[in-house]
């Protein structure tokens, strides 16, 4: 069966209702479109736990900084709509931007404390327009579950507290990060690399992994953790890291010493391209018969 196009909020809201009432559990998948294997992971990944699966494709411009790349973000839709195909998700709701924010749209969702570290610091108001224009795409959609990457590790705990907060009755499901051959986890703006600065980007991978060995072995000092993983990634000269930092994967607060699982978590520009990635550090056994 192909992948239905719906474009605006009644379609979704009837097509939906149709598959509730044929007792369907639905998932759903929020994208920004330029799909590649990490989101149709997402996608498979929404199966492990729903009947039928809804992707959304918006390039949404509240989560974008002034001197971001939303005007040259790159839009796909065709070859979306074929891979989305391919891999049997049901359907795809394709808003314009007046279906998401019509003319006097007023409110914004601010999660407080944990938009404050990492990303949050580099990307002001950024995490406002990944909360609200996910409240609005869940309130249209009305799924079971909604399934989010771990790359971008800080939108799903923000999305988990907002799920929480706001009470939304739809259960957020986190899936593995989708790797290239040499760990460069997949991204959509990847394709924005020059090759030599591709090469390089796979440093970032090796950098974690590094860490999360020594963590693995016992290390649970968070600043030598990080200062060997910053090591590895120095070696690309190109690389240029922007923060690098241990953090709890739930409260996203600086953690001086690894007392439990914590996230390495890392921002690095190559150029104009800034690319994210994190590893969850483990202490490990020898830790525990301290
Ligand atoms: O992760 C993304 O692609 C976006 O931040 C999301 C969740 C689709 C919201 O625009």
């Amino acid at each position: 069966m192909s992948v239905v196009v719906l474009r605006t909020a009644e379609e979704v809201r009837k097509t939906v209702e149709e598959w509730r009432c044929s007792r369907r559990i639905i998932g759903f998948v929020p994208t920004m479109g330029a799909l590649h294997p990490g989101h149709l992971s997402l996608v498979s990944k929404a199966f492990e736990h729903a009947d039928t699966v809804i992707v959304s494709i918006f390039v949404n411009p509240a989560q974008f900084g002034p001197d971001e790349d939303f005007e040259s973000y790159p839009r796909t839709l065709r070859d979306d709509i074929d891979k989305l195909e391919k891999v049997g998700a049901n359907a795809v709701f394709y808003p314009e931007k007046d279906i998401i924010y019509p003319e006097g749209f007023s409110t914004s969702v601010h999660v407080s404390n944990l938009t404050d570290t990492l990303c949050g610091k580099y990307r002001p108001g950024h995490f406002d327009g990944v909360s609200t224009v996910c409240a609005i795409l869940f309130g249209i959609v009305k799924p079971d579950i909604a399934v989010f990457g771990r790359k971008d590790a800080q939108q799903l705990a923000v999305i988990k507290r907002m799920v929480l907060d706001l009470r939304f009755d739809i259960r957020i499901v986190g899936a593995d990060i989708y790797r290239e051959r040499d760990g460069l986890a997949m991204s959509s703006r990847n394709r924005y690399l020059r090759p030599v600065e591709r090469t390089q980007a796979a440093a970032l991978f090796r950098g974690l992994s590094r860490a999360a060995e020594l963590a693995g072995k016992g290390e649970r000092d968070t600043g030598r953790l990080c200062e060997v993983a910053r090591q590895i990634i120095a070696k690309s000269p190109l690389a240029v890291v922007q923060y690098l930092e241990i953090v709890d994967q739930d409260t996203m607060k600086p953690v001086e010493r690894l007392d439990g699982p914590g996230l390495l978590a890392v921002a690095v520009r190559f150029g104009k391209t800034r690319l994210i990635d994190n590893i969850v550090l483990d202490p490990g056994a020898s830790y525990k018969e301290d």
